[in-house]
């Protein structure tokens, strides 16, 4: 089957799917995203991520190309035609094209440039592999200081994660010049404390406030679990009773090792397993 991909209105072949040379997504990462769960034909927590792509682009002042409801049957299309019924959906706005400049403040004439992707994935492969546990590498954190927005600057968290792949470990857990972890490169950081406490950083300017971290905050509510927002250090993650990551295509995945140390007794935490198969009890599920 062909792929088909939207851009700008139009679905096309994914080898005819191009946006312009002088976009400046492509000259400046100036362009922010959003990934949805698809799970059983349903969508996994629209609202919440087309809330923060509303606040994406509005902390960069990308005017909004189009409403909820024009997104909402952009995403069901796509999904529709690449007959995804487990994966995900990807949408994109950059600023749109003009020639290359700095500046931004007088292009007022800009119109931004939507580009929606829809991929199928293997939900028992992933989630046989998910509860096995993955291994993460500590890597410092090297971006920039407004990781609130999330844009497609991507560039150091791939770097962080081909550092983890050199290891065999699946993600990168980033560290501050402190030596507190910030987040994963594409997840939010969670671990159960040696006093059994669940633990995650506050959100801030400094990580993505996930919307599984969001939903899941949620579930810890709905049943009574308490939650410590506060930084944590490697060096207690390594120490840690459990470890786990949090996010649209991870889920709550759990970790077993950071660097050399096991986590825990090197299998996936119990409070971790429940939490993940738990966690579409309280997520919104809205139909394609
Ligand atoms: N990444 N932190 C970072 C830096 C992320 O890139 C992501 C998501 C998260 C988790 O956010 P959420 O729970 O809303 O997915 C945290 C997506 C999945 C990606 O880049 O593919």
């Amino acid at each position: 089957m062909t792929r088909t991909v939207y851009v700008n209105g139009q679905y096309l072949p994914w080898g005819q799917a191009a946006v312009h040379a002088e976009d400046r997504g492509f000259q400046f990462g100036d362009a922010v995203y959003e990934v949805c769960e698809v799970r059983d034909g349903h969508l996994i927590d629209e609202t919440r991520h087309m809330d923060r792509l509303e606040r994406s682009l509005g902390e960069l002042k990308i005017p909004l190309p189009m409403a909820r409801t024009a997104w909402a049957r952009v995403m069901r299309e796509t999904i529709r035609r690449n007959r995804v019924r487990d994966g995900s959906v990807y949408l994109q706005v950059s600023r749109g094209a003009r020639p290359r400049d700095f500046l931004i403040s007088d292009a007022v004439d800009m119109v931004p440039t939507v580009v929606c992707v829809a991929r199928s994935a293997n939900r028992a492969k992933l989630e046989a592999a998910a509860i096995v546990g993955i291994g993460v590498r500590s890597v410092p954190d090297m971006r920039w200081g407004r990781c609130d927005i999330k844009t497609v600057m991507l560039l150091p968290a791939t770097m962080a994660k081909e550092q983890a792949k050199e290891i065999g470990a699946k993600e990168a857990w980033l560290f501050d010049e402190k030596g507190f972890v910030t987040e994963g490169a594409s997840s939010n950081a969670w671990i159960v404390d040696s006093a059994g406490k669940l633990v995650t950083r506050p959100a801030s300017t400094e990580i993505l406030r996930g919307v599984t971290r969001t939903t899941l905050i949620d579930l810890l509510k709905r049943d009574g679990i308490e939650l410590v927002e506060r930084a944590f250090t490697v060096a207690e993650a390594k120490a840690a009773r459990e470890a786990f990551t949090t996010s649209a295509t991870a889920l709550v995945t759990p970790v077993v090792r950071i660097d050399d140390s096991a986590i825990g007794n090197g299998a996936p935490g119990m409070l971790t397993l429940k939490l993940r198969s738990h966690f579409h009890e309280v997520a919104e599920a809205a139909a394609l």
